[in-house]
């Protein structure tokens, strides 16, 4: 049973009772309905509370129900509240905890509303691509102002319970027991005779809300460039406002339904579930044992090991960060203040914090300090014979069950891991720079890896707020194996006609963050030159466009020397379209007999995204990430793939994979087409009409 109904002398608690946030789904809604009017028809009873079991009142809708029939099978959720709304006795909810979407909807259709201190009260529909589509954006306006509500609205964010005390949402909030207290709320109220208060019959106050809901259309603008519901948000508020109750209902609804069937939509739904499922790893169970993490240890403190120690003393777990010599040490704690001191001019962080946050690190130069560490981070430099004395030492002196983990981003995890007598301890944890600030976090799971220590690590991951996702070992492990492909179509783009700007232009058009160029220009071009130049020796067979080697031989390194695929200027990080690189990259066509014709915009994304798409499935079918969806997060939270598109592999099947099959086809059989092997699960699953996110 979804819900279940109990009398306590003459009221009735209608408790919801859906694990895990007792989601509104079909069999939820009709309980609902079911026990309001099994306490209409007993005469006992005076009045009714509505609450929540477990870890929530109600978090909202059951978004798994979108779009399947079940959506809209009676009792929709707007029946559901005007049945609680209508009904003769009073209803009063009881929110223990987080109250949100469809849950603080069915809340706002009840005659009252108590509330214990710290529940999460929120309408984040907006961050599902849609907006309250069950009278969100009529009556919280009308229960706590036009300004607060539409704060809420548009941007999804909780408020805390207590926060919104003296807002006109709560009757009561109430410190003690909570189930006590709305059942004496009950009893008082269920003596007066109705009708009782409905919160649709209140009216929005306002000086001016026609100049505030533009005000508000104006300051969504930049968010929602991308996103059509913030506006449509703003649009059901003003409905409400300009045309009563009623027609704002029927608007917001209307609404609802068309945003619910967007690619927007979709797209963050899927980024929803997926963030949910990378941390499920199927043949982990979900009860297997953790292991204790509460020192860490990070090794090497430049780039990489600083942010790393951040994460986990952000986290208020001790970092003991060690080094060869005492100047690199310093270095790395300096660094570390600067960038702490500049969270604090921001007034993102209070002084006292930084101070209580630095207390957290110990510096030291001797393994002799990592005895007691549960987990050890090495970030030293990216070759194995370094990596090899640093984990030989780590097997000296790490305790018993200690996990040792390495950042290493090209190098294998296996061949580290037999460096120690422990491989089963040995995982890769992969951060991303700014390691304290990018979401994303590859898990490497070496052949020894034990389910314990994965388990452990995704734990970890999620206490220092990093969205992880578990990747088996291959060269580039999942984000960056496919990031090289796109780069390769992006040079082979220029040798064959094409210019960093326009295809920069093109791909930021799409709405990647970031351009293949301007990128490489900010991340240093001399990496994926060392990184070629390896792969010149070991993969001799792999064609790669030599136009990037040509532009590093004039020392054009990107924004460090001031030159790179644009000109930089100083003190501007701008960057401006070269003539010396144009001509550069005309001359390298001309040398390699290439010919340059015109690239359209159209061409430009579908290889740099269908390249991804076309490793991505090569990855899925080697078994290194498990689901489309882990890779659709890679690429959503570490590499500026434009969420509103959902990752490379669920715009694959917006795309319909049959059309994607069809272009990388096209492209194998043109100049450099021999870099399209197109895997074959793309036209399996095309001829099965399937995609890679879809079962049925
Ligand atoms: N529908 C379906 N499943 C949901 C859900 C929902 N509304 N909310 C959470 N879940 C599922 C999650 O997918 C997860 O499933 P899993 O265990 O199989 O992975 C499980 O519940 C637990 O979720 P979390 O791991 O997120 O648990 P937390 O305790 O960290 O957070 C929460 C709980 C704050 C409720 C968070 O889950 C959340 O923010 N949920 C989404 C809330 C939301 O967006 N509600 C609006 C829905 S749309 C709506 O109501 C439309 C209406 O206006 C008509
Ligand atoms: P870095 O050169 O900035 O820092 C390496 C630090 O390790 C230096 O401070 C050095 O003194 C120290 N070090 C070297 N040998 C050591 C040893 N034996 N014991 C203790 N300390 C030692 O390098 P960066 O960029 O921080 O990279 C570190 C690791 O992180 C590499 O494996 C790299 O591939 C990986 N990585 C780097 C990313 C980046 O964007 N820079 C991204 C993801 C991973």
């Amino acid at each position: 049973m979804a819900v279940d109904y109990t009398t306590h002398d003459g009221v009735a608690v209608i408790t919801l009772n859906n694990p895990p946030v007792n989601g509104l789904g079909l069999s939820t809604r009709a309980g609902i309905v079911d026990g309001i009017e099994r306490a209409q028809n007993d005469p006992a009873i005076k009045a009714i509370v509505l609450t929540g079991a477990g870890k929530a009142f109600s978090g909202g809708a059951d978004i798994t129900e979108f779009n399947t029939p079940k959506a809209t099978q009676e009792p929709t959720l707007g029946t559901v509240i005007k049945v609680v709304e209508g009904s003769a006795k009073p209803v009063i909810a009881a929110i223990h905890s987080v109250a949100m979407g469809g849950g603080l909807e069915l809340a706002l259709g009840a005659h009252y509303r108590i509330a214990a201190p710290g529940a999460q009260i929120a309408l984040p529909e907006v961050k599902l691509g849609i907006l309250p589509g069950a009278g969100g954006t009529q009556r919280l306006p009308r229960a706590i102002g036009l300004e607060a509500s539409l704060n809420m609205i548009v941007s999804g964010a909780p408020v805390l319970s207590e926060k919104l005390a003296d807002s006109g949402l709560f009757d009561e909030v109430v410190q003690g027991d909570l189930a006590e207290a709305a059942l004496a709320f009950a009893r008082k109220v269920g003596a007066k005779t109705g009708p009782h208060p409905r919160v649709r019959d209140r009216k929005i106050e306002h000086p001016n809300a026609a100049g505030f809901i533009q005000f508000a259309r104006n300051s969504v603008a930049a968010i929602a460039k991308n996103f059509p519901a913030p506006q449509k948000c703003i649009d059901a508020v003003e409905a409400g406002v300009q045309n009563g109750f009623d027609k704002g209902l029927a608007f917001e609804r209307e609404c609802f339904m068309a945003l619910v069937q967007t690619p927007e939509s979709h797209a963050l739904r899927h980024a929803f579930f997926g963030e949910r499922a990378a941390s499920k790893i199927p043949d982990v169970p979900a009860d297997t044992p953790v292991r204790e993490i509460s020192k860490v240890a990070v090794i090497g403190a430049g780039t990489m090991g600083g942010g790393i120690a951040m994460n986990f003393i952000n986290a208020g777990i001790p970092v003991t960060l060690l080094e060869t010599k005492q100047e690199a040490l310093d270095r790395g704690l300096a660094t570390i203040r600067k960038n702490y001191e500049a969270t604090v001019k921001k007034g993102k962080l209070k002084p006292e914090a930084l101070e209580q946050r630095m207390a957290l690190l110990t510096p030291t130069l001797s393994y002799d300090d990592l005895k007691q560490a549960d987990l050890i981070v090495e970030a030293v430099f990216e070759e194995l014979g370094v990596k090899e004395q640093v984990f030989k030492r780590l097997d000296e002196v790490a305790k018993p069950g200690a996990i040792l983990a390495s950042n290493t981003s090209t190098l294998d995890v296996d061949k580290i891991a037999a460096f120690t007598k422990r491989p089963q301890d040995v995982v890769g944890m992969h951060f991303f720079s700014p390691a304290n600030v990018m979401k994303l976090l590859e898990v490497v799971r070496g052949k020894a890896t034990s389910k314990d220590v994965l388990a452990t690590v995704m734990k970890l991951a999620k206490k220092i707020r990093k969205t992880a996702v578990v990747s088996g070992v291959c060269d580039g492990f999942i984000g960056n194996r496919m990031i090289e492909q796109y780069i390769r179509q992006a040079l082979f783009m220029l040798e064959e006609g094409a210019l960093p700007a326009q295809i920069d232009k093109a791909i930021e058009k799409f709405g990647f963050a970031m351009g293949p160029f301007r990128m490489s220009d900010l991340a240093g071009n001399d990496i994926g030159w060392a990184i070629r130049k390896r792969r010149y020796q070991e993969h001799p067979d792999m064609h790669y466009s030599k136009v990037a080697d040509r532009l590093c031989e004039m020392g054009r390194f990107g924004q460090k020397t001031g030159a790179g695929w644009y000109d930089y200027k100083a003190g501007d990080r701008a960057a401006y379209p070269s003539k010396v690189v144009d001509e550069m990259i005309g001359e390298f066509s001309k040398d390699t007999n290439a010919g340059r014709r015109k690239i359209s915009d159209e061409e430009i994304v579908e290889r740099l995204v269908f390249s991804l798409v076309n490793e991505g499935a090569k990855i899925l079918e080697e078994g290194i990430a498990s689901k489309a969806s882990d890779i659709d997060m890679v690429y959503l939270t570490g590499y500026g793939f434009p969420l509103h598109r959902g990752g490379p592999m669920l715009y694959a099947d917006t795309v319909g994979l049959y059309n994607v099959e069809r272009a990388i086809r096209r492209y194998a059989s043109r100049a450099n087409g021999d870099a399209w092997k197109i895997a074959p699960s793309i036209a399996e699953l095309a001829a099965k009409g399937r995609g890679f996110n879809t079962n049925g």
